[in-house]
């Protein structure tokens, strides 16, 4: 009896709740099950996981939502038939809890926030990830619900904005201002010294003129292009404005920023092959920590702050999906655990 008594304790220790996604779908795929709890191979870490944020990149998994001209590369990379990762998740904060093999970066007991948008796993108690990824010591300043809210809206923003060139002095126009990388990429502008024209509905430009916004349009408006000028930057947060226009806002020699659109389109392609404006669009932000140690330092010198729209609980995480879908998401979502 006391043998059977340790062996399911044993079994219970190693197991933990996670949310897992058996197949594309509707956010009602979701469940709360036990899984095994994982163990760290060398070079990775075992994070215990605080919370986490619903991100575009959790629903789009979910549901199989992606942009038709990566249908296939992405269905074979994420999975034929369902999730080959069945548990979502790719920003978290938490307190690392064991090291594999071969770690040095960080020491049981650390508090981290990480964006881990090839490993998934967020959404669970327990996470392996490797501690050369995109995992920084978490901003002393934020709790762990507001350091989940950072990592990849921030990094994106950082990485997409370094890519249009901005410069001190420069005007740029975010598309999107009031999302996830949109009120990162508000604040960063800001603090790279450009004039910023923030476009989001109305009921959001008292939050984007809050975080720094020097203009803000509502694009609900007819004729929300008319007090528009010409701009060194167009950052693109959210697909919803046609290129064809958008890029007569853009000035000869400036950068039509896209993080959303991997493949251009044949008009953008024409664009910059027989015009003076450039193009950035979509692609993946590299790998490694640089960009969150940066950002936690601004964080930690009051420079940027994330932006929290909802805070719901692991069971609530069908009801998150739900909000998020609905695509009007002020800032991020995030999910105690
Ligand atoms: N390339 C990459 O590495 C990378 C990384 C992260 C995200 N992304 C992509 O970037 C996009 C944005 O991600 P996110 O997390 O920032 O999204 P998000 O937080 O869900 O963005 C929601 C915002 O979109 C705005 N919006 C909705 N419809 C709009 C419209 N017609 N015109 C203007 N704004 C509109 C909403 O503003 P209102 O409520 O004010 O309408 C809302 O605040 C997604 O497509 C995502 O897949 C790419």
């Amino acid at each position: 009896l006391i043998c059977f008594i340790i062996k399911v304790k044993k079994v219970t220790m190693q197991n933990m709740k996670a949310v897992v996604c058996p197949e594309y779908g509707s956010p009602e795929v979701l469940s709360i099950e036990e899984v095994s709890k994982p163990s760290p191979k060398a070079g990775e870490i075992l994070i215990k996981i605080k919370a986490c944020s619903v991100s575009v990149a959790d629903r789009r998994l979910r549901a199989f939502d992606v942009p038709a001209q990566v249908w296939i590369p992405a269905r074979l990379a994420l999975g034929l038939r369902k999730p080959k990762k069945p548990i979502l998740g790719v920003e978290i904060s938490g307190i690392v809890e064991e090291l594999g093999e071969n770690c040095s970066r960080f020491k049981p007991g650390d508090e981290v926030f990480s964006a881990n948008l090839t490993h998934f796993g967020g959404y669970a108690e327990y996470v392996c990830l490797p501690e050369d990824g995109p995992i920084s010591l978490k901003p002393s300043n934020l709790t762990f619900t507001e350091a989940a809210a950072v990592p990849t809206g921030a990094r994106t923003a950082l990485h997409f904005l370094k890519k249009g060139q901005i410069e001190k002095g420069q005007k740029i126009l975010i598309y999107g201002a009031s999302g996830s990388v949109g009120t990162y990429a508000v604040q960063l502008a800001k603090r790279f010294g450009a004039e910023v024209t923030a476009i989001c509905s109305g009921k959001n430009i008292p939050m984007v003129r809050a975080i720094g916004a020097d203009k803000a349009v509502d694009y609900k408006q007819e004729n929300f292009t008319q007090d528009l000028g010409q701009y060194d930057i167009l950052f693109m947060a959210v697909d919803k404005w046609p290129f064809s226009e958008a890029i007569n806002f853009l000035k000869d020699g400036g950068y039509y920023v896209n993080i959303t659109q991997p493949i251009p389109s044949i008009r953008m392609m024409l664009t910059s092959a027989f015009g003076k404006k450039k193009l950035v669009l979509g692609e993946n932000v590299s790998p490694g920590p640089d960009g969150l140690i940066l950002i936690k330092e601004l964080i930690e010198k009051g420079k940027i702050r994330p932006v929290i729209d909802r805070v719901y609980q692991l069971e609530e995480i069908v009801v998150a999906h739900r909000y998020v879908d609905m695509g009007h998401k002020a800032g991020n979502v995030v999910i105690e655990i």
